[in-house]
């Protein structure tokens, strides 16, 4: 019988005949909350292993509180909080849309008050061994979701292509995309990344002597020569894609279309699943002023090279090569990272609580949160890039196109 009132229900919503407006329930609107807890810093981890680091730490107890927030992954319902509140921790899950709707949530909880918390994105991630190698920390300022394009595949592209990506709405590699989404670059505060990274420079970053035999392998070409370089913590960028590529084509296109994206100022050192998804749900809070996206640190640890050494094959580096790294990257995000939290808290009083006035532009490509973007749009060809591209295009990709707009 339930059900079926349900149904009914259900259908009359559908059809529009009984718009239903409820009463709020009560009980839940005045609810008092038992505490609100207003963090000085945020950890943001993936996955189990960069979030294992920061638990029985010596420092703190992160796992002192635990608090259940719903919309978060299935496999990591709760935050972890220290007992005074000072840092949290929270596990968002891997890819994109985990990491968009886990931060989506955590954001809208009213259990926290996050508006003046410091964010410290702190996961493993491929390198690219022109700029940075192995077990090495990476702090970025551009976030570029690399793979925000069309695709063919290879055995399918024009002869006179680079890569089988080509940016939305344009006809080649190189042409800037005409179609902007608006998660393409986020921009983070460069002051504050700096003071992060020197922070983090502070630490003796973890190696092993497979990473070190693995790594001396890139010295062949003198293009690698940063890879070839010991571990040390780096200022570069991160780029995003669900797509876990691997190869020198693929990793140099990424970094070609960063270069495009950023108007020539992105450097492309790591790759991740994550980071622009959990800037953007960022981004959409600071709108609302309940983040502040002027204290956002993105620090990425090298896993794993992007490509393979010269003469190696792409699948040896991604399947069966023994790089040697995974195990000291991980490590390394408590190794360095550990120096930023302390170095934030330390540092509270004097300097953080008032905040790093970021000196760059800081948002996405759209200029959301004010401000002009200093890296695009610009115009291509003479034709202005339109914020809401809803270019009519043939038959039903359209309606896909106009629906995926914001
Ligand atoms: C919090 O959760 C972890 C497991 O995720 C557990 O080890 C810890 O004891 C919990 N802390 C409290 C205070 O219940
Ligand atoms: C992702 O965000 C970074 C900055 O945090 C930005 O540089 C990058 O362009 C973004 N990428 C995409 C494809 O959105
Ligand atoms: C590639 O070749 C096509 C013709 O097949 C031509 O229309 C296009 O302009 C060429 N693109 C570049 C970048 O040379
Ligand atoms: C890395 O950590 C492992 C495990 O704690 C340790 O045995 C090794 O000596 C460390 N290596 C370096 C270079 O710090
Ligand atoms: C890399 O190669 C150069 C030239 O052969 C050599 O001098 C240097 O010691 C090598 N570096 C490493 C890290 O193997
Ligand atoms: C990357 O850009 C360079 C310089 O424009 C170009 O020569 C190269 O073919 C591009 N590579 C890929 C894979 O797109
Ligand atoms: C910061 O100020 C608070 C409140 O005034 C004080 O309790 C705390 O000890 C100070 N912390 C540091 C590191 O100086
Ligand atoms: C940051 O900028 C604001 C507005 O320009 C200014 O009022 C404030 O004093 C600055 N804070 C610091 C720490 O420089
Ligand atoms: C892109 O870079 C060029 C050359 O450095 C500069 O003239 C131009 O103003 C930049 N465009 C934007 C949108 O910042």
């Amino acid at each position: 019988m339930k059900v079926q009132a349900l149904t009914l229900a259900a259908s009359g919503l559908l059809s529009g005949v009984a718009a239903t407006i409820v009463p709020a329930k009560a009980a839940t609107v005045g609810r008092a909350l038992e505490y609100v807890v207003k963090p000085k810093m945020f950890i943001v981890s993936m996955f189990d292993p960069e979030a294992e680091v920061w638990y029985g730490i010596e420092e703190f107890d992160i796992l002192a509180r635990n608090i259940t927030v719903p919309g978060l992954s299935p496999l990591f319902p709760d935050v972890h909080c220290t007992e005074d509140g000072d840092v949290c921790q929270l596990t968002i899950g891997e890819s994109e849309i985990n990491a968009a709707t886990s931060i989506a949530s955590l954001v809208r909880s009213p259990r926290f008050d996050l508006t003046t918390t410091y964010w410290m994105i702190a996961g493993i991630a491929g390198v690219n061994p022109e700029v940075a190698t192995i077990c090495s920390a990476t702090f970025s300022r551009y976030a570029v979701q690399v793979a925000l394009q069309y695709e063919f595949d290879p055995r399918e592209i024009p002869a006179n292509f680079s890569t089988g990506y080509i940016p939305l709405g344009s006809h080649a590699p190189d042409e800037y995309p005409q179609s902007i989404y608006g998660t393409e670059v986020f921009e983070v505060n460069q002051n504050l990344q700096k003071i992060a990274a020197n922070f983090a420079r502070k630490a003796t970053l973890n190696d092993s002597a497979d990473a070190v035999a693995y790594r001396a392998q890139y010295n062949a070409s003198s293009a690698y020569a940063a890879g070839a370089q010991p571990p040390s913590v780096v200022e570069c960028d991160v780029a995003t894609s669900d797509v876990y590529y691997s190869g020198a084509l693929l990793s140099t296109a990424f970094g070609n279309f960063t270069k495009l994206l950023t108007n020539g100022t992105g450097n492309y050192c790591t790759t991740a699943q994550e980071d622009n998804a959990t800037l953007e749900a960022l981004l959409r809070a600071a709108v609302k002023k309940t983040v502040d996206f002027s204290r956002i640190i993105v620090m990425r640890t090298a896993s794993d090279f992007d490509r393979p050494w010269p003469g190696e094959a792409a699948t040896t580096n991604l399947w069966w090569a023994e790089q040697g790294a995974f195990e000291p990257a991980v490590m390394n995000i408590y190794l360095a990272g550990i120096e930023v939290v302390e170095g934030i808290l330390d540092g509270w009083n004097t300097t953080f609580a008032k905040g790093v006035n970021a000196t760059n532009y800081i948002g996405d490509i759209f200029g959301t949160l004010g401000g002009t973007p200093d890296f695009g749009p610009y115009n291509y060809n003479n034709n202005p890039v339109k914020k809401r591209d809803v270019k009519a295009k043939k038959g039903k990709r359209s309606a896909i196109k106009v629906a995926r707009k914001l």
